[in-house]
């Protein structure tokens, strides 16, 4: 349910970080170097990372040219807050074993690490014939355990970021670019 459903989203957002034209751009060149990657590879399947991934797939899925199936895991770390639990669980899982398949996880963000640390380790336990990484953000700076990475859309700064996906409490998930939210919403929120 909406907490806060008069809320305007636009006048909650302190910046704008990545405007849908950088966004539209970067995910073009990404879907093109995967495209180029994947060449005779017939058994690609993409693993989303619910649920801030969810965006980020639908426009990377629509730019690959390649044949390829999607399935969605949902994975929760985070509290309410704006910083990990550290806890990683899965709350949903695969619909199908991913032996002998070529997996490309997809994520929003990658913050501390734990999520897809642990993402790669559950995902390799099940024999894939590959398994690479694909996140749109990635905030180095905040890395407590170094992941290998093979495809990396922005760096950013240590802010938290919300918008295409990427939520605050579960609200802005819908913007179109990728922003920053004013001090007060957070105050406003947590209170
Ligand atoms: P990690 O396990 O610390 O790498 O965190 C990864 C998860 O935390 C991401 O998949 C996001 O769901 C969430 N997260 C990390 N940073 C942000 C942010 O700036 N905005 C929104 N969600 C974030
Ligand atoms: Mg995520």
């Amino acid at each position: 349910m909406n907490k806060n459903p008069v809320r305007d989203l636009n006048s909650d957002i302190d910046h704008v970080l990545i405007d849908e034209t950088a966004l539209e751009m970067r995910i073009q060149e990404m879907a093109a170097e995967i495209t180029a990657d994947y060449e005779g590879i017939e058994d690609l399947l993409l693993i989303c990372v619910l649920k801030g991934g969810y965006i980020f797939l639908s426009d990377l899925s629509r730019a690959i040219e390649r044949p390829h199936a999607i399935d969605f895991m949902g994975i929760s770390s985070y509290g309410s807050g704006t910083r990990s639990s550290g806890a990683v669980q899965i709350i949903m899982d695969l619909k199908e074993p991913i032996v002998g398949r070529h997996v490309l996880i997809v994520e929003d963000i990658i913050d501390s690490g734990r999520t897809l640390d642990y993402m790669r380790r559950n995902l390799l336990a099940r024999s894939p014939a590959s398994l690479r990484i694909c996140t749109l953000l990635n905030k180095p700076s905040r890395r407590e355990i170094d992941v290998h990475v093979e495809y990396i859309g922005f760096n950013i700064p240590d802010e938290f970021v919300v918008g295409y996906g990427l939520d605050f409490d579960e609200i802005y998930r819908n913007l179109p670019y990728i922003a920053v939210l004013k001090p007060e919403v957070f105050a406003h929120l947590q209170a």
